[in-house]
């Protein structure tokens, strides 16, 4: 009877080790189970008594054990539910909208500036895709197969015949060779992906963006290209960013210039041999030849073109100073530039 006080005792524990307390008492090596083991030495009276109490005891200690083990399963089972619970008047959590990736937000915002000045968007695959022949990309671009500035655009080619663009100036030509002079000049933007065997490395990318610009008609001018030219880069980088031209060769354009713009902002103060310089496109007056193969004659119809970097345009613009940043998709870098937050 002493143990079955013990065993109550432990049991009135609110986290007690049921199942440690079953074993100390009613288990083979228990204490109930040693007093009726050890019962074989006694006289039969003895046998009896001793027999009954044990029995009593522990029936007793083992409804105690239920009572205790369904006591604390029901509170387990009620904190569950408590934690559980589901507060309906929470807020809800906002969930995570994306944006429109850096590069296709300053290409959104050069396509609006070239709308503005009445330019056509061509993007549609037709006239502007990503897999070319080597006639649009190179030949019609008054580069013949043997021409050495090939060499300027390591070229993945998928064919002797077909190859993927080096450069969007292909697109002059597919869209050129179906204008329709009648109803105006031609003013046209072309934003695309283009492709260099190059190693990429913090300002080289296999895989890059360009945005072409042709303008022909009659009478433009070299006037009407460097007007373009600052008002695009008027409006993407201030007034606090300086331009510069320099003469340049391109095949297709004649005379060339490449365009930099200064890395910092330049105040009257910053002496000119500070300036950093990056190149951020390349432009001319479009060579005869090509307007030749187009279909028009040069003697008639001037033109000029030219060929932004975007990828350059958002490393300048928001400081980042490795291009592979942009192809990385890496939701931490891509979510500095979310418009909505
Ligand atoms: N296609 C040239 C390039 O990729 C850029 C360019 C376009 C230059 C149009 C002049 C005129 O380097």
């Amino acid at each position: 009877k002493g143990f079955l006080k013990e065993a109550e005792g432990q049991l009135s524990q609110p986290d007690v080790d049921v199942e440690a307390v079953r074993v100390a008492f009613l288990g083979k090596k228990g204490k109930i189970t040693g007093v009726l083991k050890s019962m074989k030495d006694l006289s039969v009276d003895e046998k009896k008594e001793v027999g009954q109490v044990g029995n009593q005891v522990r029936t007793a200690i083992q409804e105690k054990i239920e009572e205790k083990k369904a006591e604390q399963e029901a509170k387990a089972l009620e904190e569950k539910l408590a934690s559980e619970t589901l507060d309906v008047t929470l807020p809800g959590s906002k969930p995570k909208i994306g944006s429109a990736h850096v590069l296709q937000q300053i290409m959104d915002e050069i396509e609006a500036h070239f709308l503005g000045l009445g330019y056509q968007i061509i993007d549609d695959p037709t006239d502007s895709p990503e897999v070319e022949t080597d006639e649009y990309n190179f030949e019609r671009e008054n580069l013949p197969k043997d021409h050495p500035a090939r060499d300027m655009q390591d070229t993945f080619y998928i064919t002797p015949e077909i190859l993927l663009r080096t450069q969007t100036s292909p697109v002059q030509s597919r869209v050129l060779e179906k204008h329709d002079f009648s109803k105006g000049p031609l003013k046209m933007i072309a934003p695309g992906k283009v492709y260099r065997r190059d190693t990429d490395d913090a300002t080289h990318s296999h895989q890059f963006h360009q945005v072409e610009g042709l303008v022909v008609g009659k009478n433009i001018t070299m006037a009407d290209l460097k007007g373009t030219l600052l008002s695009i880069m008027q409006e993407l980088f201030g007034e606090k960013h300086q331009i510069r031209l320099r003469p340049s060769y391109f095949p297709f354009t004649e005379p060339s210039v490449e365009v930099d713009v200064s890395w910092d902002e330049v105040t009257p103060d910053t002496k000119p041999e500070d300036i950093k310089w990056i190149e951020v496109l390349g432009a001319g007056m479009t060579h005869p030849n090509v307007l030749k193969m187009d279909g028009l004659d040069p003697e008639e119809y001037t033109a000029f073109a030219f060929g932004l970097g975007p990828d350059r345009f958002a490393m300048l613009k928001y400081g980042v100073e490795d291009i592979r940043q942009f192809y990385l998709n890496d939701v931490r870098f891509l979510d500095q530039f979310n418009e909505r937050g």
